[in-house]
């Protein structure tokens, strides 16, 4: 059956993207609203108490590491997650390029892998992604026209968002649209097969 924003009772929001582009200081950083210099390469399972998420329901943030977990163990968080928040740094382009190269495909992947449904429903749910490019603190233009274009080929991007786990530029913001694409999804999340 399909959600609606009344029955969700919590959002779990799920931050992947390649090494190094800052997934465990963007965490870090809105917890602490400070920069940590030093992170471990993977943050602890972090929850939000509703009272103070804009949106007043509880929020889990999950971080993810290639160095300490599996494959296998990314796909079961990938299912887990209602909202998937693919981090690219925006001085790196090779982190962008696997945006579409690795990573919305094998979100995409995943989440088809177990919905060869028996309950006969004829559409495929496609799971939010937010686009966050982190280190805006680092270049003096925009990687958004590159993100815009990516956005027209895959729909289930609800948001897209620069930020900087450094100077705290857009923190509170990232985790707000990742709450919203659950809540509030403006792009449709069940998308009829031949629309492919
Ligand atoms: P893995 O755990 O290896 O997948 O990396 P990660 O995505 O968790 O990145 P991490 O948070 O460990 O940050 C990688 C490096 O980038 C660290 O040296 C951070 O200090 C640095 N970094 C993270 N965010 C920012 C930022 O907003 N600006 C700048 N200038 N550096 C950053
Ligand atoms: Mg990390």
């Amino acid at each position: 059956g399909q959600y609606t924003a009344s029955q969700r009772k919590n959002v779990r929001i799920l931050l992947v993207g390649d090494a190094g582009v800052g997934k465990t200081s963007l965490i870090l950083s809105l917890v602490s609203e400070e920069y940590p210099e030093e992170v471990p390469p993977r943050a602890e399972e972090i929850t939000i108490p509703a009272n103070v998420t804009p949106e007043q329901v509880p929020t889990n943030i999950v971080d993810f590491s290639s160095v300490e977990q599996s494959d296998d163990a990314l796909a079961v968080e990938i299912n887990k997650a209602h909202v998937v928040c693919i981090v690219y740094a925006v001085d790196d382009d090779d982190s962008l390029d696997r945006i579409t190269s690795h990573w919305l495909p094998l979100v995409r992947s995943t989440c088809n892998s177990n919905s060869s449904s028996t309950d006969g429903e004829p559409d495929v749910a496609r799971k939010p992604i937010v686009l966050v490019g982190n280190k805006i603190d680092l270049i003096e233009y925009s990687t958004i026209d590159s993100v815009l274009a990516i956005m027209e080929d895959y729909p289930e991007i609800e948001s897209c968002v620069e930020c900087s786990a450094k100077t705290l530029h857009n923190i509170s913001e990232m985790f707000y649209y990742a709450q919203k694409a659950v809540l509030h999804p403006t792009s449709p999340l069940y998308i009829m097969e031949e629309q492919n």
